[in-house]
């Protein structure tokens, strides 16, 4: 069975296979040096350089945990950028920690324009902090990230936190360069390992702000996270398994090798290019498909993730397609949230191949032209 949900993701049985290591000793040198294999990597998936003073790490939590560590610390006042479910969580997760929280709500399906982010921080600000979703995995919604960085340059007084759960390892960040102050992502989506932990980001200014600030947090407190990471003490004790998998994974994408054969001899940040390639051709592929059938995208086309394709159903028995293409061998997802009865989506991301992709949508075709769905 091929996993085409929008997370967890297909794993490959050779990542599955560094799962089930024997156990090491989380304060051993073994467990060191695999910290030690994981940060390089983890920088150029990022687009984060030591040079620059932003930290990369590891915590052995889902992303919602991160969620809630990465406002620890940085004030009082947020902005949150609610257009779907996940980002609609950060929001109350705002709340339960009691910032003032501000929301800039968006038709679930919509981004948020830069100017409207610009607006929103001007006259309703000024604001410790803006969270954004970089990719909504509910509704397929991509938010371009250079305008949003231009229109952050305007307010150096707010930390931007940016959840890239679907898009890192399908999508350039560029961390340094849009001067992302946190982002993190879970490992369950594009670096298509199991679920469990989550890597991320702090930038050298959110990472001075922060430390400087009261943070009633022990297990969630980022300072706390990332110093353990930096000193390979971790402040409890990780999920070894996933960590041997994603030292793995990620020397694998940086050698090539998780791309198509033409591709396989590139290395460092020209494999990890390519695999956004990869990943937009995926998407593209997906919505010729779409079009052909006279399905439309919820999202605008300037919207359109590389990684998860929301598509309204129309007519479709989404249940019986799903049902359909489980005989075949494939599992994709209906909606989520509120979109949950009007769409379904395909998580075309990770290691999947051009190849497998084909398959999934000639038996999709099968499906369709049978009439069973209709
Ligand atoms: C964009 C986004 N953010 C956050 C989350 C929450 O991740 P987790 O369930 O791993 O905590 C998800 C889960 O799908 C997501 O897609």
């Amino acid at each position: 069975m091929k996993l085409w949900i929008p997370g967890p993701t297909e794993v490959r049985p050779a990542l599955l296979a560094e799962c089930a290591r024997p156990m090491i000793g989380h304060r051993s040198d073994a467990m060191a040096k695999l910290h030690d294999r994981i940060d390089p990597h983890l920088r150029l998936a990022f687009g984060a350089s030591a040079e620059s003073g932003s930290a990369v790490a590891v915590h052995t939590c889902s992303a919602t945990g991160l969620m809630e560590s990465s406002l620890h610390g940085t004030g009082k006042r947020v902005l949150c950028v609610v257009n779907g479910s996940f980002s609609k969580r950060w929001a109350e997760i705002a709340q339960i920690l009691g910032f003032e929280t501000v929301t800039l709500k968006k038709a679930f399906g919509e981004a948020a324009s830069p100017e409207e982010i610009d607006r929103a921080l001007t006259e309703k600000g000024p604001f410790d902090a803006l969270t954004l979703i970089s990719n909504e995995t509910s509704t397929g919604v991509r938010t371009p990230l250079t305008g949003v960085a231009a229109v952050l340059r305007k307010h150096p007084g707010t930390l931007w936190l940016v959840d890239v759960v679907s898009y890192l390892a399908g999508m350039p960040i560029d961390f340094d360069a849009h001067g992302i102050d946190f982002a993190f992502a879970g490992s369950q989506k594009a670096l298509a390992l199991p679920p469990g932990i989550t890597v991320f980001a702090a930038s050298k200014r959110y990472l001075e702000r922060v430390r400087a600030a009261k943070r009633p947090s022990f297990y969630l407190d980022p300072v706390r996270v990332i110093d353990g990471h930096v000193e390979r003490k971790t402040p409890a004790t990780p999920c070894i398994p996933l960590y041997f998998a994603l030292a793995q994974q990620l020397e694998d994408i940086s050698n090539g090798v998780t791309l198509p054969e033409r591709d396989r001899a590139l290395r460092g940040a020209a494999a990890w290019s390519a695999r956004y390639a990869k990943h937009e051709r995926m998407y593209r592929t997906t919505e010729a498909w779409a079009t052909r059938h006279g399905f439309e995208y919820i999202p605008a086309p300037e919207h359109r993730s590389w990684t998860v394709s929301c598509v309204k159903k129309g007519p479709l028995d989404v249940a019986k397609l799903l049902a359909e293409l489980k005989k075949r061998g494939h599992t994709i997802s209906n909606g989520y949230g509120d979109l949950k009865d009007i769409s379904f989506r395909i998580g075309h991301m990770g290691d999947h191949s051009e190849a497998d992709l084909a398959n999934l949508l000639a038996a999709t075709d099968e499906v369709l032209a049978s009439g069973v769905a209709q």
